[in-house]
């Protein structure tokens, strides 16, 4: 498991950053942001640090431990975090399967024609508000990253597993690839002019799916698109066997509306939704599909 230990300005910086402090400079501004400002409000929402050792978000789960500087409220605090659980085996998970899982589906976006479609549209309303690059979130071996290439979008993917990764790069090398988060991706504010995620907030417990959408929020520039593709139901499950190889994995379906709900509470305006029974033989549960836009100026107040 990641573990990493900050101090000092830097660690001021990623919270300020990361944790969209609602009050920008109060934690310099008085003497107390090491001990009472932490402790009341950053460790309720709990940090993640990315296993890149570089990153803290906002996730409630993870263990973290802040003290004041021996100096006194003039020294800085220090802060050791730990990768929330569900990160870990998800990484691990995709990892140990991602060679089989990019052979089983590496011709499935073919037999999803709605997704298709929705990437059609998605791809020219991101077109037509001209906000940016788009970022395909879970990219996986990068399926849906490269649709949207051919659909002319700048794009590139993002996935926690470095070997879905290596299995995307190796699959389509002309594009870019990069480990990452969704909960907390290394990219400025307002940087992206859409953002796709397929079928991979299955794993966030659903308690902390808002932190991910406010990190969606925060990345996307105002009138930027999401995408969302995701299993529907109302069921946690825990999955043991893959690809004929022992596993490890948690599953959080959770009905469209609430899913939509999370979404509009991170300050994204829901577009569309879309609900579609299974098909074929390898699909068991409903698909939802929600598209959603960052407001801009030309929305009403
Ligand atoms: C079921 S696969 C879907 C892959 C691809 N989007 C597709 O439609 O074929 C889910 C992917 O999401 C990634 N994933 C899950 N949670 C993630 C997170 N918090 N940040 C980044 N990637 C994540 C997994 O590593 C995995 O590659």
């Amino acid at each position: 498991m990641a573990r990493q230990k900050l101090s000092g300005t830097g660690m001021t910086y990623f919270i300020r950053r990361q944790l969209a402090c609602p009050a920008p400079g109060a934690f310099d501004a008085t003497p107390s942001w090491a001990g009472l400002q932490l402790r009341e409000w950053v460790l309720p929402r709990v940090l993640e640090l990315t296993h890149t050792g570089r990153r803290i978000a906002p996730y409630q789960g993870c263990r973290a431990t802040v003290r004041s500087a021996r100096r006194g409220w003039s020294g800085l605090p220090s802060c050791t975090v730990t990768e929330p659980p569900f990160l870990g085996s998800t990484r691990v998970f995709y990892d140990t399967v991602a060679a089989d899982y990019a052979e089983h589906l590496r011709a499935e976006l073919a037999d999803r024609p709605m997704d298709r479609a929705l990437l059609t549209v998605f791809a020219e309303l991101v077109r037509a508000a001209g906000a940016g690059p788009v970022a395909d979130l879970g990219c996986g071996p990068g399926a849906v990253t490269a649709q949207l290439h051919t659909l002319g979008l700048a794009v590139f993917g993002v996935d926690l597993s470095p070997q879905m990764v290596a299995q995307a790069r190796q699959a389509h090398p002309g594009l870019r690839f990069d480990e990452g988060s969704m909960s907390a991706l290394d990219l400025p504010d307002g940087a992206l002019g859409g953002i796709t995620a397929f079928y991979s907030i299955m794993h966030t417990p659903p308690e902390l799916l808002p932190a991910v959408f406010a990190e969606f929020h925060r990345v996307l520039a105002p009138g930027g698109h999401v995408l969302l593709a995701f299993l529907v139901g109302d069921e946690q499950f825990h999955r043991t066997e893959a690809y004929g190889r022992a596993v490890s994995i948690d599953y959080f379906l959770r009905p469209a509306e609430r899913v939509g709900d999370a979404v509009s509470r991170a300050g994204l305006v829901i577009h569309a939704q879309m609900l579609r029974e299974p098909h074929g033989d390898a699909e068991k549960r409903p698909r939802a599909y929600l598209l959603a836009r960052k407001p801009d100026e030309t929305d009403q107040p």
